[in-house]
């Protein structure tokens, strides 16, 4: 079984995913289905991700890319292009039992990896917020929406948000 690359993610309408290496909201609703959606599976990062969590999250393996051949991350995998990552990240999943690999980011990771992800699941936050980490364009030639839910903002939410996942349109075409 090969394990399938699904994204994780939270943009805001106007495609910002952040601003100066943190999140410019506090949604906690997106937060829970982060969690929910990661557990028990292998992670892969950028380094400025890494960075702006701070510390492996439990219950979940941290794969993080960088260049710099002296970077150590206490708690986590370094590897050195996003091959080795995805490499990686398929035996951590054997390890796991996880059929699934977590891309969790950046802008630029997410980039380098499109074309492989199988799956995204994205919160729309509905806000327009100053930024400088993107989530790439997702062609609607490539991809279709395969489910949304639409949620006012609860207590702990700066926003309104949806919850949304996209597919590749040939495998929505298949199902
Ligand atoms: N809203 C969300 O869901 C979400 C999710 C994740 C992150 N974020 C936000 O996004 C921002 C960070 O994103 P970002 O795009 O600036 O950075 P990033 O993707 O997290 O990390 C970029 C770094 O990854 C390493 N890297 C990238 N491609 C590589 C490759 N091919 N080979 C080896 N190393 C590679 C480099 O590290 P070195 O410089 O060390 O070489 C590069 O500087 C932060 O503001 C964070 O809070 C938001």
């Amino acid at each position: 079984m090969i394990p399938d690359i699904v994204f994780v993610v939270a943009m805001a309408d106007n495609r910002v995913i952040g601003h100066n290496g943190d999140m410019p909201w506090h949604v906690r609703s997106d937060l829970k289905r982060f969690k929910a959606l990661t557990w028990g599976k292998p992670m892969i990062m950028g380094r400025k991700t890494w960075k702006s969590i701070g510390k492996p999250l439990p219950g979940r393996e941290s794969i993080v890319v960088t260049r710099d051949a002296g970077f150590v991350a206490e708690g986590a995998h370094v590897v050195h292009s996003v091959e080795c990552a995805v490499e990686r990240a398929r035996q951590i999943a054997v390890e796991l039992g996880s059929d699934e690999i977590a891309v969790i980011g950046g802008g630029d990771i997410f980039a380098q990896l499109l074309s492989q992800a199988r799956r995204i699941h994205v919160t729309e936050i509905h806000a327009d917020p100053r930024g400088d980490a993107f989530f790439p364009e997702l062609d609607p030639g490539q991809w279709v929406e395969e489910s949304r839910a639409r949620h006012e903002a609860g207590e702990a939410d700066d926003h309104a948000f949806d919850f949304v996942t996209y597919v590749p349109r040939a495998m929505a075409d298949v199902t």
